[in-house]
């Protein structure tokens, strides 16, 4: 027995142990009541799926195994991803192209004696496999009268040769020239060199590098390990292609799904609209080649076993961006195009777009029964539009379910607008979503719980907590961000009634080339990972059951307490703060005499700097703000001197800083400096935060300033320069200690309890299956916990995963303790 047996025998009787102690020594933190007699409604069967969208080399660079960038040079510029080699001169060509869907090719010109070529850099190098197959393919030609010699050679980041082989191009007919190249090592970051040893020119277009070894062996097909990801998860659906690519910050940008069918060459290329979206992460080489287009997509959902729904633009463009509008009298392309895709998608093969499909080599259809129209639109304009295509297609297709959006965010003035007329037009489902911060998901957990079952029902059809802040570059795909999710996905479970549908986003995202994070899978050019909330997923997908089972939790502990770290920060000003000191009682939590160095703060946002025992801020313009001390920091007194420089800029304080989302912050000199206010965020997306005081007030610029803030119990008082400016009671965020749900798993009798512990404590909870036959039980528990900050990279990509194990039940009331920052499922009954 090796020691990894051995430990997992271990565990596996310590579990034994804990869970047949059925007569308690000592009190429970809690009691879980499930009802297994009371079995409820059926779990939707398309409760967990996922969304593929082309943001952050998602699919180009990612699920599209194909190594070579603008192999087809139609991407504007033509020569983006690649760079002339030696003497090389090189232009787009475009007279006598190869087809008149790929126009330009590239034409190189070059020296004798010498090398000239090209050389293809990938996306963000290619990654190569020692001994693996790569297919290399392109058209090539000459104008020159005579033969060209023309070498391709797979390169190292290092600059060695991996593979090489060489050919002769003659004649001013397109040819293609194929080889494949075995590389002697591998390499995350290679490059791919066309060669001639001679003038020329020599033409070439389609230039293309593909491993043998896809997903199905599909020739230019899909990247193995990541395919292996999404069936690992289950899918129940595949959405697709969007998000905000469907709608394109113009309209002109929008996605066309009949671009991107038929043969490959004559898909033309599209600016990805993730490319300049974010200036803090500008990705310009950032296009669509729609090699992964709609004939792709539905293939791949069918390998998954998962129903596809596909998401089209509505006449609007992205409302983020220009929110271009199709005139109504000009809306019907679009319907048309919707009507075009059912057909494409299930028409017999005999239809004028069945046929389509059939030639790519589907004759079957594909079985798509959900359609989304529009993506995160909001608005009368949204609605007006919708009612269109619903009119057309509810009369053309009955048989297909529309889903409608109620625009970016769950709550606010645009989501407030939406429902009633939702409901008003019968719309068979809507699409939520919500990215916000820890806290939300938790305090949200019973968001479905009395949810209008007469209404449409729901699709959360994008969501992720954010472990900073709403798709800040500093987000992490934490354990608690992913025990968040677990949180609330027990409401959707326990209200699949009506929440039918939920996915997390984005779904995947290269290491070097992200514009959005987090993400549910990460990878680089040779490998992947799964994050702890991609294992959240997994869990709830493979553990789902088919019916709902009634729980109670009756929790004996006080209410979560407010607490956690201490901040400071600007609005609109530089600033300087100095004195800084916390204390608790007699106790000195912090001291900024003691600071050694700046970047030991939390920072977002400012220019920061640290001297003299005075902490600077040096950005003139924007909000930033840095955090101090520990999340556990309870009743506290924060004691500072502030100097502003600018007249209307502010100074920010904040407390209760929770890793979840939620905190307090005082503002001091708002509003052009006319007000102090006293907010509690509660860490969600759109709710304004939460004014608890405001008084008239200003802060002199270019003077000290003395601030102290006191925090006890629920209890804040906030004094500028000895006086008193607020008093005010703030209860912490109401976020529960526990959270669960349970299912019944009919064929095996099975009764799957999932528990959800995001505390930092372990929880000893007495598990009571009312109406399940007492006896003894076998029960498989899965488990996924650890430090409630750590995440997985691709260095260490385990250091969250769940964990099995088995146990024996003594009866249907037993004792389990759940550990910290954990989401465990028990399948109670296991065979
Ligand atoms: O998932 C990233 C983006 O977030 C999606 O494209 C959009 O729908 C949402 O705003």
């Amino acid at each position: 027995m090796n020691t990894l047996q051995l430990h997992a025998t271990y565990r596996f009787l310590l579990l034994l142990a804990v869970a047949t102690t059925a007569n308690f020594s000592h009190a429970t933190d809690a009691t879980l009541r499930v009802d297994c007699g009371q079995p409820g409604h059926e779990v939707s069967d398309r409760l967990i799926g996922v969304f593929l969208e082309d943001i952050n080399f998602g699919a180009d660079g990612g699920l599209n195994a194909e190594l070579v960038k603008n192999g087809s040079f139609e991407f504007p510029p033509y020569q983006l991803g690649w760079s002339a080699i030696g003497e090389a001169k090189l232009s787009a060509g475009r007279d006598a192209p190869a087809s008149a869907g790929n126009p330009t090719f590239l034409r190189i010109e070059g020296q004798t004696p010498g090398e000239a070529g090209v050389s293809n850099e990938g996306f963000r190098g290619m990654g190569v496999r020692d001994g693996e197959k790569y297919a290399f393919s392109m058209l090539a030609r000459t104008t020159a009268g005579r033969e060209v010699p023309v070498t391709v050679r797979l390169v190292s980041q290092g600059g060695e040769t991996l593979a090489e082989f060489s050919t002769t191009v003659e004649g001013s007919a397109w040819r293609p020239v194929t080889a494949d190249l075995s590389p002697t090592a591998t390499d995350a970051k290679a490059h791919l060199d066309v060669l001639m040893n001679s003038e020329g020119p020599l033409d070439v277009d389609l230039v293309s590098l593909c491993p043998h070894d896809t997903w199905k062996g599909r020739p230019h097909g899909l990247r193995k390990d990541l395919v292996q990801k999404l069936a690992d998860l289950k899918p129940a659906f595949f959405r697709f292609p969007g998000g905000c690519i469907v709608e394109g910050s113009e309209l002109r940008y929008r996605y066309q799904w009949k671009s991107t069918i038929g043969p490959r060459s004559e898909r033309r290329p599209l600016v990805n609209r993730w490319n300049t979206e974010f200036r803090h992460r500008l990705t310009p080489d950032y296009y669509q080649s729609f090699d992964i287009g709609f004939y792709e997509y539905f293939q791949l959902a069918e390998d998954l076993g998962a129903e596809p729904l596909p998401i089209l633009n509505c006449g609007m463009a992205c409302q983020f961006n220009t929110g271009e509008l199709v005139p109504m009298d000009e809306l019907d392309p679009y319907i048309q195009d919707a009507l075009d895709l059912i057909e494409f998608a299930n028409g017999p093969a005999d239809s004028r777009w069945g046929a389509i499909r059939a030639a790519m080599g589907h004759p079957e259809p594909f079985g798509m029964k959900l359609l989304g129209v529009g993506n995160e639109q909001w608005g009368p304009d949204y609605f007006e539009r919708y009612e269109r295509f619903a009119a057309v297609l509810q009369q053309a297709h009955p048989e297909i379910e529309l889903i409608s959006t109620s625009g970016p965010f769950p709550s606010g003035k645009h989501f407030d607008f939406a429902w009633p007329i939702l409901k008003q037009l019968n719309v068979p489902i809507v699409d939520e979503h919500c990215y916000a911060m820890p806290d939300w998901f938790l305090r949200e957990a019973t968001r479905y719980d009395n949810y209008d079952r007469s209404g449409p029902q729901v699709f959360m059809g994008e969501y992720a907590a954010q472990s900073v802040a709403i798709a800040s570059p500093n987000n992490r795909n934490t354990l608690r961000c992913a025990i968040a999710e677990a949180a609330f996905l027990t409401g959707i479970e326990r209200n699949s009634d009506v929440v039918v549908m939920s996915a997390y986003a984005p779904l995947m995202a290269h290491v070097d080339a992200w514009q959005w994070t987090p993400d549910l899978i990460w990878f680089d050019n040779l490998s992947s990972y799964a994050t702890p909330n991609y294992y959240v997923q997994q869990m709830f997908s493979l553990h789902r059951g088919d019916v709902v089972l009634p729980v109670e939790i009756d929790d004996s502990r006080p209410a979560r307490q407010p607490g956690g770290q201490i901040g400071i920060g600007t609005f609109g000003t530089a600033a300087e703060f100095r004195d800084l000191t916390v204390t608790s009682g007699d106790q000195l939590l912090f001291d900024a005499a003691n600071l050694d160095d700046v970047t030991k703060l939390a920072i977002e946002g400012g220019e920061w700097s640290l001297g003299d025992g005075t902490i600077r801020q040096q950005a003139a313009r924007g909000n930033s703000r840095a955090l101090i001390g520990d999340t556990r920091w309870g009743d506290c007194t924060i004691r500072l001197k502030v100097r502003k420089h600018a007249r209307r800029g502010g100074i920010r304080i904040l407390s209760r800083c929770s890793p979840s989302g939620s905190h307090m912050e005082w503002i001091i000199g708002g509003g052009g400096n006319s007000d102090h206010t006293l907010m509690a965020h509660m860490a969600s997306h759109s709710d304004t935060p939460n004014v608890v005081d405001q008084v008239q007030g200003s802060l002199d610029a270019d003077q000290w300033h003395d601030v102290r803030v006191e925090l006890e119990g629920t209890q804040v008082r906030c004094y500028l320069d000895g006086r008193l400016v607020h008093e005010a009671s703030v209860p912490a965020p109401a976020t529960d200690h526990l959270y669960a749900s349970a299912t019944l798993m009919q064929e095996s009798g099975e009764t799957i309890v999932k528990v959800v512990n995001p505390t930092g404590e372990p929880a000893t909870v007495e598990l009571v299956l009312d109406g399940l036959e007492d006896g003894k039980k076998r029960c498989r528990v899965i488990t996924l916990t650890g430090s409630p900050e750590k995440f997985n990279t691709i260095e260490s990509p385990q250091t969250i995963r769940p964990q099995e194990s088995e146990m024996e039940a003594s009866g249907n009331n037993f004792e389990y303790e759940f550990p910290a920052n954990s989401l465990t499922v028990i399948r109670v009954g296991s065979k």
